[in-house]
């Protein structure tokens, strides 16, 4: 029988460059919508879909997101000295959700790289990987949507978005032949290509369902773009001897990688916080007088 999506690889080593300086002493993943941090909805997105443990490849300057997975006994102390029992017990649910391992990433020498210093702990198992950046709100977890097609097919499965034709050059793109309605079976894979030579608008996310044969490609795989290893390339040279399967995630994401769909998703999520919705829509039409 084949084996379940049990375990999530979270690389949350890069340096944020695009939040500079925000970035210079603070981890992306540890900005919030609202008052989650990145990471958190991330790792909300695996659970959803019965990953058990969580392991992130972390770098200098992320102590923040090890802190923020464990337990604080000072500031339970403090809040039980307030009377805040209820907070304290919010705060262990965090620690609770899974199992967390740490592994470093010396140097962030491209996303393919981080993900193979998880290549030990994962062994010999499919296994998720989720960019915190690319926050998926749908009625389904982004990495449920996967772990559905890994289950029928026991491929590996990318998540996938149809983006504006403009926008092919800041996402690894793919093409394939449609098998089921938003289903394909991948046969093209472009790092960031130029408009004119893109094999199509259809691009990779941040989610991925992976059987443990991409830990050799990732071997293989030379520096590519940018000086650094390129998962994009290792699932290229995966696809020569593995089918891989491609799924258009169903919800809204939100690209909280740049300035911009940050802030939307900020405005969303603020829009739906129960606590604070009705004022912040008053303050929006106060400022933009609609
Ligand atoms: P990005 O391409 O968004 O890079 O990485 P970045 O450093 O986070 O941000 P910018 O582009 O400089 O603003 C995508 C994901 O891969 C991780 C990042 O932490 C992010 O979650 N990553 C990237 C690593 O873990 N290691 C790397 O060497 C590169």
């Amino acid at each position: 029988m084949s084996k379940k999506v049990k375990k999530a690889v979270l690389p949350v080593a890069g340096f944020g460059t695009r939040f500079l300086p925000a970035t210079k002493s603070s981890s992306k993943e540890m900005l919030p919508l609202v008052d989650k941090p990145l990471i958190h909805y991330a790792v909300e997105d695996a659970i959803e879909a019965g990953v058990e443990q969580i392991i992130f490849v972390t770098g200098r300057g992320k102590r923040a997101i090890e802190d923020y997975f464990d337990i604080s006994f000072e500031l339970e102390y403090h809040l039980k000295y307030q009377g805040k029992e209820d907070l304290i017990e919010e705060l262990r649910k965090i620690s609770d959700m899974a199992d967390f391992v740490y592994i470093r990433q010396k140097e962030p020498k491209g996303l393919g790289h981080a993900v193979l210093r998880a290549k030990d702990v994962v062994g010999d198992e499919p296994f998720a990987v989720i960019l915190a950046d690319d926050v998926i709100e749908a009625q389904k977890s982004g990495t449920a949507q996967l772990v559905e097609v890994y289950n029928r097919y026991h491929c590996s499965v990318i998540g996938l978005e149809v983006v504006k034709p403009e926008d092919v050059s800041n996402y690894g793109i793919v093409a394939g032949k449609e098998v089921e309605k938003n289903l394909f079976r991948l046969e093209t894979f472009v790092e960031k290509p130029k408009k004119e030579e893109a094999p199509g608008n259809t691009a990779i996310i941040g989610r991925y369902i992976f059987t443990p044969a991409i830990f050799d490609e990732l071997q293989k795989t030379a520096v590519g773009r940018g000086g650094e290893i390129q998962l994009t390339d290792a699932i290229a040279s995966l696809s020569k001897k593995e089918v891989i399967y491609g799924k258009v995630l169903e919800g809204n994401r939100f690209d909280c990688g740049s300035k911009m769909g940050f802030l939307k998703a900020t405005v969303e999520f603020a829009l739906k916080d129960k606590q604070i919705n009705g004022e912040f829509k008053n303050y929006l039409h106060e400022v933009i007088g609609c």
